[in-house]
């Protein structure tokens, strides 16, 4: 795995985060108004004006009592960081800015990435807006839901549907990019990482350049909680924040790799030498017992995070911890998040549930200031959402109950009722 490491005293780092804030009266400058290249000090791999961008990372910061009081956080505590304001709907637009920054330098003609559905919905429409490269994305089959797999055939990417899951998708990938040349997006990609560096810079800029208490973020293949504690390290050594908050990577119960090798076999950073047994043991096993990643929370439904040592060192850094949360909690947890106001899809919706666990097991204090990051669009996943609200018992069945979604404890229900008038009348009346 690279690393992206900088010569800071040859650079010229701010000197305090403000300086930043120049930048919000230069929105007509396209490299000021991107919510990644406002903060090229920090990731200056690449000449400023070099910079592609198409719009990414004007996200918000919301504060949200009603999330607050479902998780057992005192009233103005939580914070949602809504990464689905990105132009592709999700975070990964922050690193795809970076990727193709830096795949512009080497002159590539063709990218690649392997996805649950949202890096290649990015992949797919940074090729189509800046006609910098064609996009071939690798999915495995059935496994990406509608609203990213509609994105990826609209920007008119090379879809290849792999007869396998996302781990199987990945390792073909590699191989392929590898043997034909092509300029692999996965966050494997440490440019990826620079660019979902500024996720984090926007929630300090957001709270006034304050540390929170803790950022809870879920976690796939381990590229978001890597480059966070990327960000934390480099602001700790260039002294411009006086410390690191606290990281909790919340996997889906289904698909927990992480969550067994950090809190119940001790794998650690270690020093950068993480103990390489545990982990090649950890793989061997699953692989002799069959096991696949099965969540609802497709976009996180990976046993073999390609992050997972870079990770490793997030949680050194952010003294982190690592939780699991099924499906009945991630969807309940999505339904408030949805009930609150921005909404967001299953995966995303697994920080606000690991919070609430880690509220309810004491590791979290209700007076403590936490973001939770919302990685991706309520519109991703459409399929999920219906089949939570649905009124069909047969849809529930299929898409939830065959997973071990046993209630939908905070269904919206549509009313349904004649087409007559005074029926319907009768109806706001009774239900409004
Ligand atoms: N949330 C969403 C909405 C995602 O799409 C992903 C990853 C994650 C969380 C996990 O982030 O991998 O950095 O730990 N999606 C990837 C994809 C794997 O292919 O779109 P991570």
């Amino acid at each position: 795995m690279l690393e992206v490491s900088y010569e800071w005293d040859r650079l010229a780092p701010p000197r305090s985060l403000r300086e930043f804030e120049t930048h919000w009266s230069r929105r007509g400058d396209p490299h000021s108004f991107s919510g990644v290249w406002r903060f090229h000090a920090l990731l200056p791999f690449a000449p400023r004006g070099d910079c592609v961008t198409i719009g990414e990372g004007q996200t918000l910061l919301q504060r949200s009592d009603q999330v607050a009081r479902y998780v057992g956080l005192d009233a103005g505590r939580l914070f949602l960081q809504y990464e689905g304001m990105n132009p592709s709907g999700s975070f990964k637009d922050n690193g795809m800015s970076a990727a193709f920054t830096h795949s512009r330098l080497t002159g590539a003609k063709k990218a690649a990435c392997a996805s649950t559905g949202n890096t290649s919905a990015s992949l797919a429409l940074y090729c189509a807006v800046t006609r910098l490269m064609r996009a071939v994305i690798f999915v495995g089959s059935g496994k990406i839901a509608y609203g990213k797999l509609s994105q990826a055939l609209d920007y008119g990417a090379l879809t290849v549907q792999v007869a396998g899951d996302f781990d199987d998708a990945m390792r073909r990938v590699k191989e392929v990019s590898q043997q034909l040349g092509i300029y692999l997006v996965n966050s494997v990609n440490p440019f990826r990482l620079e660019g979902q560096k500024t996720i984090m810079f926007r929630v300090l800029e957001a709270l006034g350049w304050e540390v929170p208490d803790w950022i809870i973020v879920p976690g796939g293949n381990l590229g978001n909680s890597s480059a966070f504690g990327k960000a934390f390290r480099e602001l700790l050594e260039l002294e411009l924040i006086p410390r690191a908050p606290r990281l909790a990577v919340i996997n889906a119960a289904g698909a927990d790799t992480l969550y067994n090798l950090f809190e119940h076999q001790g794998l650690r950073w270690n020093g950068g030498r993480p103990d390489p047994l545990l982990i090649r043991q950890y793989y061997e096993d699953m692989d002799r017992q069959q096991r696949r990643a099965e969540t609802i929370a497709s976009a996180i439904e990976i046993n073999r995070p390609v992050n997972l040592t870079k990770c490793l060192r997030a949680l050194d850094t952010c003294r982190g911890v690592v939780r699991e949360v099924t499906d009945q909690e991630i969807l309940d947890a999505k339904a408030q998040v949805g009930a609150g106001g921005l909404g967001c899809e299953p995966a995303s919706a697994a920080s606000v549930a690991g919070l609430k666990r880690l509220v309810a097991e004491g590791v979290i204090g209700p007076e403590e200031r936490v973001v939770c990051i919302l990685t991706g669009h309520q519109l991703k996943d459409p399929t999920a959402t219906v089949a939570y609200h649905t009124t069909d018992q047969d849809l529930f069945d299929k898409v939830l109950g065959s997973r071990g979604v046993r209630r939908a404890t905070f269904a919206n229900r549509a009313v349904s009722v004649a087409n007559d008038l005074n029926e319907i009348i009768r109806a706001i009346e009774l239900y409004g």
